[in-house]
């Protein structure tokens, strides 16, 4: 099955966010999807893509007691890996933590379920974030590479949701647009042979992501005091942090 024939190709434009959609927008049959989010989790891995997300879980739970019993979510978690690296960090640590995952599309979590042993003991729930109310406390909630899906409006909405639902911080990770990581994705593409839609789907996330600029006026748009919060940058990506 060829999902790129037909689809125009991905194009960029520094001076504003691209409206094309990704493949992984639209329904995938979930057999070339697992092999698809399998190949994201390959070249997130290859970026390090974890290791901010990790670092800043580190900061935060710094002053926590090692035996307080804390809450992750991940939003969007796709494949679930960033749960299962929580899961790791968490046992190195020999910290309690209940890790739940949402995501907006029934295939992908159960994907993600597949991809996960029982002994993760990782909770996945089939979610749109925006209309999720959790019946619980959350301390964190984390989100990877997943606000490039959502128009600016929503991105608001979005960071006030973060706002009310993390007791003790939130963090988004996503890519920066530039033309660096949007050439860069096509040639690892080929380095690593990645799934085709992994390369495309990434160029054009590129492409619908922000800013520095951007997301400085989103945060103040949300109302959030601008020095509540940490924009890092690591390779071509940020991770955009608030701690409590
Ligand atoms: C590019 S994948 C990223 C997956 C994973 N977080 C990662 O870092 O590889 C984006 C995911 O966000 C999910 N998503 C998009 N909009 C969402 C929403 N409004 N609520 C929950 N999940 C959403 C999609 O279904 C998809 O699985």
């Amino acid at each position: 099955m060829d999902l790129i024939a037909n689809q125009p190709p991905p194009r960029f434009d520094a001076a504003r966010r691209s409206a094309q959609s990704e493949i992984l927008d639209r329904p995938v049959h979930t057999g070339e999807l697992a092999k698809i989010l399998r190949d994201l989790a390959r070249f997130n891995g290859a970026m390090m893509g974890h290791r901010p997300l990790i670092r800043w879980l580190n900061r935060a739970t710094t002053n926590v007691p090692i035996d307080r019993a804390l809450t992750f979510l991940d939003v969007g978690c796709g494949y679930g890996d960033l749960l299962r690296a929580v899961r790791r960090w968490a046992r190195e640590k020999g910290r309690p933590m209940r890790l739940i995952g949402v995501d907006l599309s029934p295939q992908v979590i159960e994907v993600a379920r597949r991809a996960t042993d029982a002994a993760d003991d990782i909770e996945y729930e089939v979610a749109d974030v925006l209309a999720f109310k959790p019946v619980f406390p959350i301390d964190f909630v984390a989100t990877s590479l997943v606000t490039h899906h959502l128009s600016d409006e929503m991105i608001v909405q979005f960071l006030r949701w973060m706002e009310s639902a993390a007791r003790r911080g939130w963090v988004i990770y996503d890519l920066q647009r530039s033309f660096v990581p949007f050439y860069f994705i096509a040639l690892a593409g080929l380095f690593m042979r990645l799934h085709p839609v992994v390369v495309y789907d990434g160029r054009v996330s590129v492409a619908r992501s922000l800013t520095r600029t951007e997301w400085e006026a989103a945060i103040a748009r949300a109302g959030i005091p601008r020095d509540a919060v940490q924009i890092r940058w690591f390779m071509f990506r940020f991770a955009i942090g608030r701690l409590r």
